[in-house]
C-alpha cells in the first residue's frame, strides 16, 4: 500500500539545465503554470558544467524526470544528445524542450513559436505579408526562423556584423520562404514593418548600427531580451517612431508555455503569468 501512496504523491519532475542557471525564471514560471492548471509537478533549476551535460541529462532521465528545458550554453549539445527531434528544433539547430518517455529522448524548440504567439497572439501582430527585420545570426536568430517564416511575411531580412553568418544562415531558410542575409550597411535604403532584436548587444547596453530611416509608419520593435528598465534597441525604437515597441518578457513565457503543453498537454494561460512577471518586474 505505502508503494502505491508514495506513487501516488509523488510530483512529476522537470527541471531547467544551463550555466549560468541562477537568475532563470523559468522554474517560477512553471510554478504558476502548474499551480493554474492543478497539475501536480515539480520544476527545479540545475546548474550543469561545461563538458557535464550528457551526464546531467542521462542522471536526470534514470532518476525518473519527465522534462527539461535547455538553457544557454547546452541547447545545440542537447540537439545532437536528443533521439528525436520536432520539424522546428530540426531547423533551428537546437533544442530547448526535452521529453522522457519510452527510453526515447523527445527534443523540440519552443523559441520561435514563444516569439510567434507573443506577437500575434498577445500583442495582435500579424506578420503575413510584412516586411521584417531580424537582426543577428547566432543561436537566438537561428531558433525563430522557421516559425517567423511560416507566418509567411513578404520578406524576411537577416542583418548581422558578421555578413557571412547572415547570408549563410539565410541561404540554409531559403527553401521556406523569401529570405536574405545581408550587413547593417545592407539595410540603408529599405523600411521595415517588423524589427527583431536578436543580437547580444542589449545585454552589454549596445546596439547595432541602424539607419534613422529604418520604420516603416507604425512600425514594431521587438526586443528578444527584457529587464526592468527598457533596452537599447527600445530606447533607439522610441526616439524613431515606432509605432509598438515590445520586450522579450511575453516571449519567454511564451516558450514556456509551449513547453508545458508539450509535456502535460494542458496549456497554461500565459497572459496571466506575463501580467505577474511584469507586475514584479516593476515593482
Ligand atoms: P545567441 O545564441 O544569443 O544568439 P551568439 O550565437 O553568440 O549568441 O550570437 C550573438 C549575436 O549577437 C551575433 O549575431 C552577434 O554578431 P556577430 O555574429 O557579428 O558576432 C550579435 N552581436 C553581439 N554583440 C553585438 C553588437 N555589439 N552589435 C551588433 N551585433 C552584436
Amino acid at each position: 500500500m505505502s508503494d502505491i501512496f508514495d506513487f501516488d504523491v509523488r510530483k512529476d519532475q522537470y527541471a531547467v539545465m544551463g550555466n549560468p542557471i541562477s537568475h532563470s525564471k523559468s522554474p517560477y514560471i512553471h510554478s504558476l503554470f502548474a499551480k493554474q492548471t492543478s497539475q501536480r509537478l515539480e520544476y527545479t533549476a540545475i546548474h550543469v558544467d561545461l563538458g557535464g551535460f550528457a551526464q546531467a541529462v542521462g542522471n536526470f532521465d534514470a532518476a525518473g524526470g519527465k522534462g527539461l528545458n535547455i538553457t544557454v550554453p547546452f541547447k545545440q549539445e542537447a540537439w545532437q544528445l536528443v533521439t528525436e527531434r520536432s520539424e522546428r528544433a530540426e531547423r533551428a539547430g537546437a533544442v530547448n524542450t526535452i521529453r522522457f518517455g519510452k527510453g526515447q529522448l523527445y527534443g523540440d524548440n519552443t523559441d520561435g513559436v514563444g516569439l510567434v504567439n507573443d506577437l500575434r497572439i498577445n500583442h495582435q501582430i500579424a506578420i503575413k505579408a510584412k516586411r521584417v527585420l531580424l537582426m543577428g545570426a547566432g543561436g537566438a536568430a537561428r531558433g525563430v526562423l522557421a516559425p517567423l517564416l511560416a507566418e509567411q511575411p513578404l520578406e524576411l531580412v537577416i542583418a548581422n556584423r558578421t555578413v557571412d553568418k547572415a547570408v549563410e544562415l539565410a541561404m540554409s531558410f531559403a527553401d521556406m520562404g523569401n529570405i536574405k542575409g545581408m550587413g547593417y550597411d545592407g539595410i540603408n535604403d529599405i523600411q521595415f514593418d517588423i524589427v527583431i532584436n536578436a543580437t547580444a548587444a542589449s545585454l552589454q547596453g549596445q546596439l547595432p548600427p541602424l539607419p534613422d530611416e529604418l520604420l516603416a509608419e507604425n512600425a514594431c520593435c521587438y526586443d528578444m531580451m527584457y529587464g526592468a528598465e527598457p533596452t537599447s534597441f527600445m530606447q533607439w525604437a522610441s526616439a524613431h517612431g515606432a509605432g509598438r515597441v515590445l520586450d522579450g518578457l511575453g516571449m519567454l513565457v511564451e516558450q514556456a508555455a509551449e513547453s508545458f503543453y508539450i509535456w502535460r498537454g494542458v496549456r497554461p494561460d500565459s497572459i496571466a503569468v506575463i501580467e505577474t512577471l511584469r507586475a514584479e518586474t516593476k515593482s
